[in-house]
C-alpha cells in the first residue's frame, strides 16, 4: 500500500489497473531500480573505456608516428650508405678532369715563363734579327696554337668536375626532393659507371639503351634505387672469374623498364619471396644491412609510382639475377 501512496503523492498512479498489488510493483520498481543501477555501473564502465580508447589510440599514433620517423631515418642511412659507395669511384672519375686541368696549367705556367723573356726582349728594342731568332729558340708561333687548346680543355675539365659535383647533389637532401624532368639513361650510365669504378675487380658493362629517355619523377630516389640494384649485382659478382653487368633500357605499355643483369651467384630461389622483407641479408655483418632492396622497394612503389621485382635467369649459358624497375612515362598516368 505504501509504494501505491508513494506513486499517489507523485501523481503517478493514474491509469493504472485496480488489481495492480502492491507486491507487484515492489518487484517493478526493484527491478527499475537494478537496471539504473546496472545503467550507471555500464557508464561508469564505458566512461572508462572510452579513456582507455583514447589513451590506446595516442599511443598508436605516437608510436605511427615513431615508426614513420625511423623509416624516414632509415632511409637517409642507407642514401648514406649508398652515397658512401659511389665516393670512390666518384674520386676516381674527378681525377681525371683535374689532373688535366693541372697538367694544362702547367704547361701554361712554362709557357707564360717564355712569353714574358720574348717581351722583355722586345721591349729592350733588340733588332728584328735577334727578335727572330729568339722567337723561334722560344717556340713563340707553337705556343701561340697551343693556348686556346690548353684552355679549351681546362675549361672542359672544370665544367667535367661541375657537373659531378651537381649530380652528387641530388643526394644530399632528401626533404626537398621534387619530382623533375631527367635523363634516365644518363642517370643509368653515370651510377653504373662510378660503382664499376669503385669495385675492386674488373666488370665488363653492356648498356643496351637508347641515347636518351627523358621522365618526370623523383631523380634521387631512383638514383638511390640504381645504386643499391647495381651494388647488389657487383657483390654477387665478387668471385666470378668473368663479371659481367648488363643494363637494359625499354618501354613497354606506358612504363619504362629498366633491367639490371649480372651474372653473379643468382638468388636462391627458396629466399626468392623474402627479398623485400627488411634485414634480410645473405652477407657478413658489416658489409649489409638487408635495408637495400626493402628501402628500394618502398621508394619505387610509394614515391616514384613504378614497381621493382627480382627474379633468377638461365640463358646462353648465363645465369644470375635479373632486377626490374619499372617507371611511369606519364605521371599524371600513374597511379600515386
Ligand atoms: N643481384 C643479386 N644477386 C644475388 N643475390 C642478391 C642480389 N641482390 C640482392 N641479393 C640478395 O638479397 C639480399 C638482400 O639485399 P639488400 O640489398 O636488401 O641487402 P644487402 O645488400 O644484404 O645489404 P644492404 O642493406 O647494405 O643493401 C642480399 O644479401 C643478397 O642475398
Ligand atoms: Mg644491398
Amino acid at each position: 500500500m505504501m509504494t501505491k501512496n508513494l506513486l499517489k503523492q507523485a501523481g503517478l498512479d493514474q491509469g493504472l489497473p485496480s488489481h495492480f498489488e502492491e507486491g507487484a510493483w515492489v518487484e517493478v520498481i526493484q527491478r527499475m531500480d537494478d537496471i539504473y543501477t546496472n545503467l550507471v555501473q555500464y557508464q561508469i564502465e564505458l566512461e572508462e573505456k572510452n579513456a582507455e580508447l583514447e589513451r590506446a589510440y595516442t599511443e598508436l599514433k605516437q608510436a605511427h608516428q615513431a615508426l614513420k620517423d625511423t623509416q624516414q631515418q632509415l632511409i637517409q642511412s642507407e642514401k648514406m650508405a649508398s652515397l658512401g659507395r659511389l665516393v670512390a669511384g666518384v674520386a676516381h672519375e674527378l681525377n681525371n678532369p683535374i689532373s688535366f686541368v693541372f697538367a694544362n696549367m702547367h704547361a701554361l705556367l712554362g709557357y707564360e715563363k717564355r712569353f714574358l723573356q720574348y717581351l722583355e726582349a722586345i721591349h729592350n728594342n733588340v733588332s728584328l734579327a735577334q727578335r727572330e731568332q729568339l722567337r723561334k729558340q722560344l717556340r713563340i708561333d707553337r705556343i701561340m696554337s697551343d693556348i686556346r687548346p690548353l684552355l679549351e680543355g681546362s675549361m672542359e675539365g672544370a665544367e667535367r668536375v661541375s657537373e659531378i659535383v651537381k649530380n652528387l647533389r641530388q643526394f644530399s637532401t632528401p626533404a626537398s626532393q621534387k619530382p623533375e624532368v631527367f635523363d634516365l639513361v644518363a642517370l643509368c650510365k653515370r651510377t653504373v659507371l662510378w660503382l664499376v669504378r669503385s669495385a675492386s675487380i674488373k666488370i665488363e658493362v653492356v648498356h643496351d639503351c637508347p641515347e636518351q629517355l627523358m621522365i618526370y619523377n623523383y631523380e634521387g630516389y631512383v638514383s638511390q634505387i640504381l645504386v643499391n640494384l647495381v651494388q647488389n649485382a657487383l657483390d654477387a659478382m665478387e668471385h666470378q672469374a668473368q663479371p659481367c653487368l648488363s643494363t637494359a633500357l625499354q618501354i613497354k605499355d606506358s612504363q619504362v623498364w629498366v633491367q639490371i643483369r649480372d651474372n653473379g651467384t643468382g638468388i636462391n630461389e627458396l629466399d626468392l619471396h623474402k627479398l623485400f622483407d627488411p634485414f634480410y641479408t645473405t652477407k657478413p655483418i658489416g658489409k649489409g644491412t638487408g635495408l637495400g632492396l626493402y628501402i628500394s622497394y618502398g621508394l619505387a612503389t610509394e614515391q616514384c609510382r613504378g614497381s621493382l621485382s627480382a627474379r633468377n635467369y638461365y640463358e646462353k649459358g648465363q645465369n644470375g639475377a635479373l632486377f626490374e624497375l619499372s617507371l611511369p612515362l606519364k605521371w599524371s598516368d600513374a597511379h600515386g
